[in-house]
């Protein structure tokens, strides 16, 4: 329903300019030949849509080649033209990436040049498409490990969503592991809406593992924390416990570090996987399997997933955790349409970022990172300014950002519960801040390394019997 609202939008977008595009061609005196296929087009698609838009891809159809390609000519222009495909939704002002993913306007007039031109394929032959490994999976080779959900399979509704739930499960390590990659991959596209993963050291305080409804009236399965009287553990947000280390949805769900970098995987880790499901329209089974790739090489450093809400402001008013480590963050109001939400982080060592990575839900409307050096000075190091939830993507830095000790980094978001954003349920309705899909987040995620941290020291002192000081 919100997916067909914001199309329609986009296509009505769409013709209007498709119109004024055809006024100004008609005027011109000399138009130039109209752009091909296979000489102008397939470059930019092989280059930048096939990764997704291929066979076995997380996109719905394949762009691999003109017989792919023509019957999506017009949905491709509007898309591109809208800058709403590739999906990349930084502020190209602040900030550059490696993952970025934007197409350049030469690009961009190209694609639409040529659709408009009734999407001829032209002489000769496109080049190779680009070759992809069978695996199934993103990288060239399989995956180190895989983790299965600890039911296997989860019994999908015949329509509907599913109440998100969290399921545990013991890491299957001998020794700890240093993890490079990491996919997160459903067997039934559209029915995982999504998915976080984090590490956590040890079950909750006197839990076991056992077999529970995983959500109150939900199945009963493996993998839930019981108490000795039998009843499940249940927890507000998978996030609260341990180490996040990702969060899926349709499109994201693959993240990769550089040679030299990996997140520790200790062999008495507990996995914490948070699942919200959703019915694809008819009753299903779907299997979620999560691939780690092992550093080839002994990391030097760590990385780490903190967040930028150490401090959280709302609408200008502190909201201070209660002993629990719970902040009573106020409801959004029905309407409100830049419901301001900010969060701070004292840097207390020196620090790098890698990558930075915003999370709100559907009443997400906008967020920027900046980071205030102790003599002052600002820099803004990431703004997305349309936050689009269906496509939470890591910003990965070109460079590595070094942030010095007695910095501050603060995260500006902001909300829309009115009804002007497209992605917006139910503009009518009060949102409260919590784990549901219906709930809102503030959660600006950071991928860091600490720099004192230096692994090949610290294996070093370990040679030589010294202790960390
Ligand atoms: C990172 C993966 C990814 C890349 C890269 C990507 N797409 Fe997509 N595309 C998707 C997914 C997933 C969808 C399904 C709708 C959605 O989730 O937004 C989609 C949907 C589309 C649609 C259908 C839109 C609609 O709803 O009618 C078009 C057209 C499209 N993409 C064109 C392109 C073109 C052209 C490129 C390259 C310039 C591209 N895409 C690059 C993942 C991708």
């Amino acid at each position: 329903m919100r997916g067909s609202t914001v199309r329609l939008v986009v296509a009505a977008a769409g013709a209007a300019a498709v119109v004024a595009g055809a006024m100004v061609r008609s005027a011109a005196q000399n138009p130039a030949p109209a752009p091909t296929f296979n000489r102008h087009v397939a470059p930019i698609v092989f280059a930048n849509c096939v990764p997704c838009h291929r066979p076995g891809g997380v996109a719905p159809f394949s762009l691999l080649s003109y017989d792919e390609a023509q019957p999506h000519a017009e949905a491709i222009e509007v898309m591109v033209r809208e800058r709403a495909m590739p999906p990349w939704y930084a502020d190209p002002a602040f900030g550059e990436f490696k993952n970025a993913r934007a197409l350049t306007q030469a690009q961009i007039d190209t694609i639409v040049a040529w659709a408009d031109a009734g999407a001829p394929e032209g002489d000769g032959r496109p080049p190779d498409p680009p070759r992809f490994e069978q695996t199934g999976w993103r990288m060239s080779r399989a995956p180190d490990l895989v983790l299965d959900l600890p039911f296997g399979e989860f019994q999908l509704p015949p329509q509907g969503e599913v109440p998100t739930f969290t399921v545990w499960m013991k890491l299957p390590l001998r020794d700890d592991r240093w993890v490079q990659a990491i996919e997160m991959r459903p067997s039934v596209r559209g029915a995982v809406h999504h998915s976080s993963i984090s590490l956590a050291p040890d079950l909750p305080l006197g839990t076991r593992l056992g077999r529970a409804p995983v959500f109150t009236g939900g199945p009963v399965l493996d993998g839930v924390p019981v108490y000795d009287d039998g009843r499940p553990f249940r927890t507000a947000t998978a996030e609260a416990f341990g180490m996040p280390i990702m969060f899926y949805v349709p499109g994201g769900g693959f993240m990769q570090f550089a040679d030299g970098l990996a997140k520790r995987f200790g062999r008495d880790d507990w996995v914490t996987w948070g699942l919200h499901l959703i019915s694809p329209g008819r009753p299903d089974t779907v299997r979620v399997q999560i691939g780690l790739w092992y550093a080839r090489r002994e990391p030097h450093h760590e990385v780490k997933t903190w967040t930028v809400n150490q401090t959280v402001l709302v609408d200008g008013k502190a909201i201070v955790p209660d002993a629990n480590g719970r902040r009573a963050m106020p409801d959004i109001p029905a309407g409100a349409s830049s419901w301001a939400v900010t969060g701070t982080l004292k840097v207390e060592e020196d620090i790098t970022i890698h990558a930075m990575w915003p999370h709100m839900h559907y009443r997400g409307k906008d967020m920027r990172f900046v980071v205030t050096q102790p003599n002052g000075r600002q820099e803004t190091i990431l703004n997305v300014p349309h936050y689009n939830p269906h496509w939470q993507i890591m910003y990965e830095l070109a460079r590595p950002l070094g942030v010095r000790r007695g910095s501050t980094i603060t995260a500006y978001g902001h909300y829309d519960n009115s009804a002007a954003n497209p992605h917006n349920p139910d503009p009518g309705v009060p949102v409260r801040f919590g784990p549901q899909g219906t709930d809102e987040m503030f959660i600006p995620f950071l991928e860091v390394t600490v720099d004192d941290e230096d692994l090949r020291f610290e294996r070093q002192q370990e040679l030589l019997g010294i202790g960390r000081p």
